[in-house]
């Protein structure tokens, strides 16, 4: 059946005058009704596991802006917590969690089928947004790709150059690639799961994946992003996926072909220009326009977009940043854009 959301058609390789477009981080601290929904709620993970709030902090974005795709309201360090981790997030600063030192580190931790207790609350926002949502908009499910969560696990927190699990895997590589296989199992149960409640794409966060060298962004990258893609495929022939190995560079080249994503997206230090030539090639991307300009706006936030766009128009794209809205944006500069990109 011919695809009739206007993400959907671009997942399946359409080029399209207007690309559909949503943005990282859509629901967040830059607009007033998520900060009071937050407050509603107490903190940010309350906020995750109450199904109805994180259901209206979803929605709330749709609403003011009309995006083309809703992202579920959720983060990338829940499985984590799923599989018995520590988890909590201090004001100003960022997550924290238990670290992983060595194999003791591994002993308390779940199996992967034993996660979907603790995120019982995540497939019911997922329903909930699937009934609720407009029906030209596209509901995407997420989680956050192994290298990535497990970067926050071993050091416990966000670190600048992922140097202690850099450390764990040259130190303790049996332990480093069991974390690796226990997060690659559990993503695949995760996202089918919210499949299964109403996600209609999903999209794998591999934030820190820039930081793997040489054959290691094929092991801990690549791998495993194929093989969640691989299984979630079988289980649910059509899925689109859209995998985001963020600052992979050159490894941008034959991503999308050698894990089997339907698109890849780009974080904003990739050249549109290079990124039409070398990566569109194999089909739909991503992006990728500086958060910063929606702090900043103006001309340059017109201009920028529209030099995206055209870079891009020769082959399918979702419009997006290259990484998350931050809270310091203006919520004024999303019409801005929308205005430069829809005409
Ligand atoms: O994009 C969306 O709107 C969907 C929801 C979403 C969140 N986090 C909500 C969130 C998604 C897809 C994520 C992904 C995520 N979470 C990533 C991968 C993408 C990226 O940003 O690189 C990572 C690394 C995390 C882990 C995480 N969560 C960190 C490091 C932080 C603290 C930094 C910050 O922005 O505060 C969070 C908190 C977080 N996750 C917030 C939101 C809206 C802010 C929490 C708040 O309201 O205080």
């Amino acid at each position: 059946m011919a695809e009739t959301k206007k993400l959907l058609r671009s997942l399946a390789g359409e080029t399209q005058a207007v690309p559909p477009v949503w943005l990282m981080r859509q629901a967040g601290r830059y607009l007033p009704e998520y900060r009071a929904t937050r407050a509603e709620a107490g903190d940010f993970l309350s906020l995750c596991y109450n199904s109805d709030l994180a259901a209206e902090v979803t929605l709330q974005p749709i609403r003011r802006y009309g995006f083309d795709a809703a992202i579920l309201f959720a983060d990338i360090l829940l499985l984590p917590q799923a599989l018995g981790a520590e988890l909590w997030f201090v004001t100003g600063e960022g997550p924290r969690l238990s670290t992983i030192t060595g194999p003791e580190g591994l002993a308390p931790l779940k199996g992967k089928d034993d996660i979907h207790d603790h995120m019982a609350p995540v497939y019911e926002t997922v329903r909930i947004l699937s009934r609720e949502l407009p029906s030209e908009t596209t509901l995407i499910g997420f989680a956050g790709a192994p290298w990535t969560v497990a970067t926050y696990m071993i050091a416990g927190r966000g670190t600048p150059d992922q140097g202690p699990a850099h450390a764990l895997k040259a130190a303790d590589r049996a332990t480093f690639e069991a974390l690796i296989d226990l997060l690659t199992e559990s993503t695949i149960e995760y996202l089918s799961k919210q499949v299964e409640a109403g996600a209609e794409v999903v999209k794998i966060f591999d934030s820190w994946a820039g930081s793997l060298k040489g054959d290691d962004f094929a092991r801990y990258a690549l791998e495993p992003t194929k093989r969640i893609i691989a299984e979630l495929k079988s289980r649910h022939p059509g899925l689109p996926c859209i995998a985001f190995p963020r600052e992979a560079g050159e490894h941008y080249i034959g991503f999308a072909k050698a894990t089997g994503a339907d698109c890849v997206a780009l974080d904003n230090s990739v050249d549109a220009d290079w990124a039409a030539a070398n990566v569109q090639v194999d089909g739909c991307v991503q992006g990728n326009m500086d958060p910063k300009l929606m702090v900043t706006g103006g001309q340059a936030l017109i201009d920028e977009t529209k030099r995206i766009k055209q870079a891009f128009s020769k082959g399918p794209h979702i419009f997006n940043l290259g990484h998350g809205i931050t809270p310091d944006a203006d919520p004024d500069n999303v019409n801005i854009m929308l205005e430069a990109l829809r005409g």
